[in-house]
């Protein structure tokens, strides 16, 4: 007996997935900076008060989203028929690939760039046409040219770009992205702005989506919200747009816990802006100091930041191993030689200042 073939698009062997049995746990006694979460000690403090404070009939129920819906709508000044919650933003991500990406619709995404762009191109059969930024002396550069003349040439169904976009931490300025947006409506294409760094950057384009019927924005709780473990993420789109992606999603967006939790977070926004903040903060002190130790640094936006260790490299990775994960280095040439750190409190940075500081004396 067999199973019958999958879709081709499962079947294609560079579909490949991360293992689902081995583990890949972190040592709580080290500083986790390696997968832009939000490391904030008071914030989490916050957090866990918030989820204490859920009633225990949340546990045992099926989700009712519809509160969350409202609230979240109100506090982005859009209507809850512009929303559709996802698993993390992640979840939207795919709810858009899901809607529209038939086998061969060209999709145009951005080269470094958070990993599921490429996966679900692969899982949807799409004909991914990367945009690669390229080196230069201050950090990854991909030029607003550069995306319109592959809208215009390339036809896409689909264009992704993530502003700030990881790891690059780069930005399109506001008229530049506008350029984009519009360049994507001639096209006939769909655009997807990924703003999971809102709002470490706080980007123009959200509310846009009244005047553009083909803008989806997709915001993260995992980065300022510091809920990356809750997995849940948002799209807002025209009223048009948010019926279709509410047509592939699941019986639940996502659960009870995750609902409860943000919606009452909602009320604490001054603790989510009073961590971004402190996050900033510690983020222009550790790069100050890598600065006065002669390092090269790229400031770009996001909860994350670059240092090029450059021939200390190896005596810092050995220094560090003990004290902090982060992301050592990258294959792709615009951030070759560049490690990577989300950013913390400064508190929480001065040791690891300090142990380098050590190890090239
Ligand atoms: C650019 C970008 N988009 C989306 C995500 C997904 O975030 P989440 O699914 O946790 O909301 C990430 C996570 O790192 C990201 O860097």
């Amino acid at each position: 007996l067999k199973f019958p073939e999958p879709r081709p698009a499962i079947a294609n062997p560079e579909l490949i997935r991360p293992s689902w049995t081995t583990t890949n746990a972190r040592d709580p006694e080290l500083l986790w900076l390696d997968k832009n979460e939000n490391a904030d000690p008071v914030l989490a403090g916050i957090v866990a008060d918030v989820l204490a404070s859920i009633p225990r009939e949340t546990l045992y129920s099926y989700p009712d989203a519809a509160p969350l819906y409202r609230k979240l709508a109100r506090y982005l000044g859009i209507a809850p028929d512009n929303l559709l919650l996802s698993a993390g933003s992640d979840g939207a991500i795919r709810a858009v690939f899901e809607a529209f990406i038939e086998p061969g619709d060209v999709v145009i995404h951005t080269q470094p760039t958070f990993a599921m762009y490429a996966v679900y191109s692969r899982m949807y059969g799409a004909d991914a046409r990367p945009l690669a930024y390229r080196p230069s002396d201050t950090g990854p550069v991909l030029d607003c040219d550069n995306v319109v003349r592959a809208i215009n040439t390339l036809s896409p169904k689909l264009v992704c770009l993530p502003n700030p976009d990881s790891p690059t931490g780069t930005v399109f300025e506001p008229d530049r992205m506008r350029h984009i947006v519009e360049a994507a409506g001639s096209a006939g294409a769909l655009m997807l702005v990924d703003e999971a760094y809102y709002p470490f950057h706080n980007g123009p384009v959200l509310p846009w989506i009244a005047d553009y019927p083909h803008l989806v924005v997709v915001r993260s709780t995992g980065k300022a919200w510091g809920l990356a473990g809750f997995r849940i993420g948002y799209a807002a789109a025209s009223r048009e747009l948010a019926k279709l992606l509410h047509k592939v999603r699941a019986m639940y967006e996502t659960n009870t816990v995750a609902i409860a939790v943000f919606e009452r977070m909602l009320d604490r926004e001054n603790e989510m802006w009073a961590s971004v903040e402190r996050l900033n903060k510690g983020k222009a002190f550790f790069l100050d100091r890598m600065e006065a130790m002669g390092f090269r640094v790229l400031r770009g936006a996001g909860n994350f930041l670059h240092v090029a260790f450059g021939t200390k490299a190896n005596g810092i990775h050995s220094g560090l191993a003990d004290m902090v994960y982060y992301r050592k280095d990258f294959s792709d040439a615009c951030l070759r030689g560049f490690s990577r750190f989300s950013a913390t409190t400064r508190e929480l940075f001065t040791p690891v200042v300090e142990r380098i500081a050590k190890v090239i004396r």
